[in-house]
């Protein structure tokens, strides 16, 4: 059924109303007669398996597709948003397929956009891999970062596509773990920081975000940015004294609120999930939603009935705040200081550690900290550090408490513990909050525990001594999810590989 035929049918109004891109396409390619039209910004939403929303700012109002180049032939007719920014959604697409598209609606795509489809829910791509791309805080590309870490967020991106270029894969989903653009997350911010930074990638792949603290701007109690301790997403302030609005993020992205890409309808682009091929991903909201506790319990209720109703090879879930950190400024076992705004490590930790053991979660990502910290394969740690104990967790995972478990080299996690029943109970946390910039020191209580974590293992490439538990530079994470084995690598900016485990099912 094409979007128009939902739309003017009486039954599925409300559902199309839950759109955010309700358009108006179809087959009548003499509408694909326009000319190319520049934009300021381009990208894609919400990719899925059948469907794609092609977003931009620029005078054009519609844009046409097809599996040509020069013959495009499907049609569709903008809408706008808030911001005056346009969007087109494009349904009844074939899985895993190559489509073209001009911003204007002319007859022929110019070079660079194209992107494909999904493979089918469930399917393994024809490669036999889906990778991952993830960057955490890299937002420094933003106003007032750009002079103190100039270039370092395209240093991780040159990083990455130098790893790429070596094994000829390409990236197929790319998120962004929160603190997208510094410093307050405004549209000025997000045109730097985003859209200037990943120009390519983001005309090519669709863009899955998180809410970092950064994103909110400033604080009401404290305002400063970053320190906004609100759950109201319209208490965004960006410059002090200004009245509070709705936050810039909610309009710059069109995230799933109705499953549009998969998974359990959420209700809210706040948080949501979508699926690519063989892996389930989850996006949750550490920064607002977890700061009520009425809505954390609706998002814990989503996220049981979702994770419920999958059965992907694997499942990824993305927030910002990390449930164990030891990093510079975000220590999880002292979340109160400065009036509480770092919290949500703790909350997020209580609420949702449980969850990810019992419904088949395989890997957190988080940022926040500007570092990289990699887990144990742990289960059953909703504590502070001090009650982690290495040998339980050894038992719990390998059945031996002197043999733990750090996926390293050729000692591959495994997801089934001994003591499990056949559920799979383990998860690997990452922190990766080290895609624009690297802390060099740290306002941490006691400075011996700085990226010294016990829950995560110790760095061989690290440069300190003794050697820590992190690595203080800045980079990236590729996950490659294959059928029985998933990687998930930590790329420098050179491109090297400084930590790499491995997941067998
Ligand atoms: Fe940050
Ligand atoms: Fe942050």
């Amino acid at each position: 059924m094409t979007i128009k035929m939902l739309c003017s049918a009486a039954l599925a109004v409300s559902a199309c109303f839950l759109l955010a891109a309700c358009s108006d396409n179809d087959n009548d390619d003499t509408k694909c007669k326009g000319d190319e039209t520049p934009t300021e910004r381009l990208f894609l939403q919400q990719l899925s398996d059948t469907s794609v929303i092609l977003k931009w700012r620029g005078e054009a109002t519609a844009a046409c597709i097809g599996t040509e180049q020069d013959k495009l032939k499907i049609f569709g007719e903008a809408t706008e948003t808030q911001s005056g920014d346009k969007e087109v959604l494009f349904t009844d697409l074939s899985p895993e397929t190559a489509y073209w598209y001009s911003i204007g609606a002319a007859k022929t795509a110019p070079d660079d956009q194209s992107f494909v489809t999904s493979p089918e829910v469930g399917a393994l791509p024809a490669d036999g891999n889906t990778r991952v791309w993830l960057i955490g805080d890299s937002g420094t590309g933003g106003d007032d970062e750009r002079e103190s870490h100039e270039g370092e967020a395209a240093e991780v991106l040159a990083g990455m596509q130098a790893y790429i270029a070596k094994d000829g894969e390409p990236v197929d989903v790319f998120m962004m773990l929160g603190d997208n653009a510094y410093s307050v997350g405004s549209d000025f911010n997000y045109q730097q920081a985003v859209f200037e930074t990943y120009p390519a990638l983001l005309k090519a792949l669709s863009v899955w975000p998180t809410i970092g603290n950064h994103e909110m701007g400033l604080g009401a109690t404290i305002p400063v940015a970053g320190f906004s301790q609100t759950a109201d997403p319209n208490s965004y302030v960006a410059v002090s004294g200004e009245a509070p609005s709705s936050m810039p993020y909610l309009d710059i992205f069109t995230l799933p609120t109705n499953g549009e890409a998969g998974g359990v309808p959420s209700g809210t682009e706040q948080y949501y999930s979508f699926d690519y091929g063989n892996v389930h991903f989850v996006s949750l909201d550490s920064q607002l939603t977890a700061r009520d506790p009425d809505q954390l319990a609706a998002m814990k209720a989503w996220l049981i009935d979702d994770l419920s109703s999958n059965d992907s090879d694997w499942t990824i879930v993305i927030f910002h705040h990390p449930p164990y950190s030891k990093g510079a400024n975000h220590d999880s076992d002292d979340t109160e200081k400065f009036g509480g705004f770092d919290m949500p490590q703790q909350w997020m930790r209580e609420a949702f550690v449980p969850v990810f053991d019992n419904y088949g979660v395989d890997l957190v990502y988080n940022g926040h900290s500007h570092s990289y910290e990699r887990s144990f394969y742990l289960t059953d740690l909703v504590g502070k550090s001090d009650t982690y104990s290495a040998a339980r967790n050894a038992e719990l995972v390998n059945g031996d408490p002197d043999r733990p478990a750090s996926g390293r080299g050729e000692e591959a996690y495994q997801q089934l513990s001994p003591t499990s029943g056949g559920v799979d109970d383990r998860v690997v946390y990452t922190v990766a909050g080290n895609g624009g910039k690297a802390d060099s020191s740290s306002s941490i209580t006691d400075p011996a525990q700085w990226l010294r974590h016990v829950a995560m293992i110790e760095q061989p490439a690290d440069t300190a001594v003794p050697k820590r538990r992190a690595l203080a530079v800045i980079g990236s994470v590729l996950v490659d999810a294959g059928e029985n084995r998933l990687v998930a690598s930590f790329i420098d900016a050179n491109g090297e590989v400084l930590d790499r485990f491995t997941i067998n099912r």
